[in-house]
C-alpha cells in the first residue's frame, strides 16, 4: 500500500473497523502515518484486522451502543497516546424492511446503533478534543440518509438523523470556537459483507447483488477505498475549511 503522510502524528479511533469501510479506513489511516485504536464489537475480527496493521495500531472491544465503553475506549486513547485527533464513527446495522413489516424491537435496534452509537461518539469525541482545541470527527451516514428506500424504513429514518446530528455538532463546536469539524459521508452500495447480505436475503441474490450494482449510474458498486479516500480528505488538514458538510460518494446516484 502506497504510504504518504496526510495523517503524520494524529491519532484515530475507527469504529466498525473489524469489517468494510471501517477496515479500509482503518488501513488508509495507517498507511498515511497515523495511529489507530481499531474498535468493533467483533472482538474476533478486530484483533485480527488490527494485528495486520502492526504496532502502534491496537484494537479495542466497543459496543457503540454502550456509554461507558465508550467512555473508557476515549480515556484509553488519550492515555496512551497523548491525544484524539480524528474520530470516524462507522459501525451500522441494517435491516432489509419496509414501514408495513419493520417490528418495534427491529427498529430500536437499528437506531441504537446507527444513530445513537454516533451520537455517543460524537459527544465522547468532543468532550476529548475540546481540550486540545482540534479535532475532526466523520460519520458514516449513506445515500439513504438523503434519500428514501421503501424496503429500509429503520435504516433511511436512522441514516437521516446522523445527516443532521452531524450539522449541528459542527455548529456547536463552531460557536464555541472548540477547532473541531464534523462532517459525514453518504455512499450508496459499496461491495462489503453488509451489500453482500442484503443481496443474498433476497429471492434470487445473484440478480440482487446485479441489480445493486447497477442501482449507480456509473454501473458498478463503489469500493471500500474509494469511500477511504473520501473520509481519508475529511481526516486530514487538507479540509480545514469544511464542516457541518456532507460528502456523497455514490456514482452518480442521487444526481438523477
Ligand atoms: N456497504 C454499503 O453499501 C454502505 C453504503 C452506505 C453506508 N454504509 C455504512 O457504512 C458503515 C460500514 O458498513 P459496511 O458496509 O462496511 O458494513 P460491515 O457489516 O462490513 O461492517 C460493519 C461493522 O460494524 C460493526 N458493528 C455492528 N454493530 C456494532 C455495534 N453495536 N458496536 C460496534 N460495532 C458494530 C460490525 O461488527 C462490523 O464489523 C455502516 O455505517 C453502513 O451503514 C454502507
Amino acid at each position: 500500500m502506497e504510504r504518504t503522510h496526510r495523517l503524520k502524528d494524529k491519532v484515530a479511533i475507527v469504529t466498525g473497523a473489524a469489517s468494510g469501510i471501517g477496515r479500509a479506513v482503518a488501513a488508509r489511516f495507517a498507511a498515511e502515518g497515523a495511529t489507530v485504536v481499531l474498535t468493533d464489537k467483533n472482538t474476533a475480527d478486530g484483533d485480527e484486522a488490527a494485528a495486520a496493521l502492526g504496532k502502534p495500531h491496537r484494537f479495542a472491544a466497543l459496543d457503540v451502543r454502550s456509554e461507558t465503553e465508550w467512555d473508557a475506549v476515549v480515556a484509553d486513547t488519550v492515555e496512551r497516546f497523548g491525544r484524539l485527533d480524528v474520530l470516524v464513527n462507522g459501525a451500522g446495522v441494517g435491516i432489509p424492511k419496509s414501514i408495513e413489516d419493520t417490528t418495534l424491537e427491529e427498529w430500536r435496534f437499528v437506531h441504537a446503533v446507527n444513530s445513537e452509537g454516533v451520537f455517543l461518539g460524537c459527544r465522547a469525541a468532543v468532550r476529548a478534543m475540546k481540550e486540545q482545541k482540534s479535532g475532526s470527527i466523520i460519520n458514516v451516514s449513506s445515500v439513504a440518509g438523503l434519500i428514501g428506500s421503501p424496503d429500509l424504513a429503520a435504516y433511511c429514518s436512522s441514516k437521516g438523523a446522523v445527516r443532521l446530528l452531524t450539522k449541528s455538532v459542527a455548529l456547536h463546536c463552531a460557536k464555541r470556537g472548540y477547532g473541531i469539524r464534523c462532517n459525514s459521508v453518504h455512499p450508496s452500495f459499496v461491495d462489503t459483507p453488509m451489500v453482500r447480505a442484503l443481496a443474498g436475503a433476497a429471492r434470487d441474490p445473484d440478480k440482487a447483488f446485479e441489480q445493486l450494482a447497477k442501482s449507480a449510474p456509473l454501473g458498478r458498486l463503489g469500493t471500500v477505498e474509494e469511500v477511504a479516500y473520501a473520509i481519508l480528505y475529511l481526516a486530514s488538514d487538507e479540509s480545514t475549511f469544511t464542516t457541518g458538510t456532507e460528502m456523497v460518494i455514490d456514482g452518480g446516484m442521487t444526481a438523477t
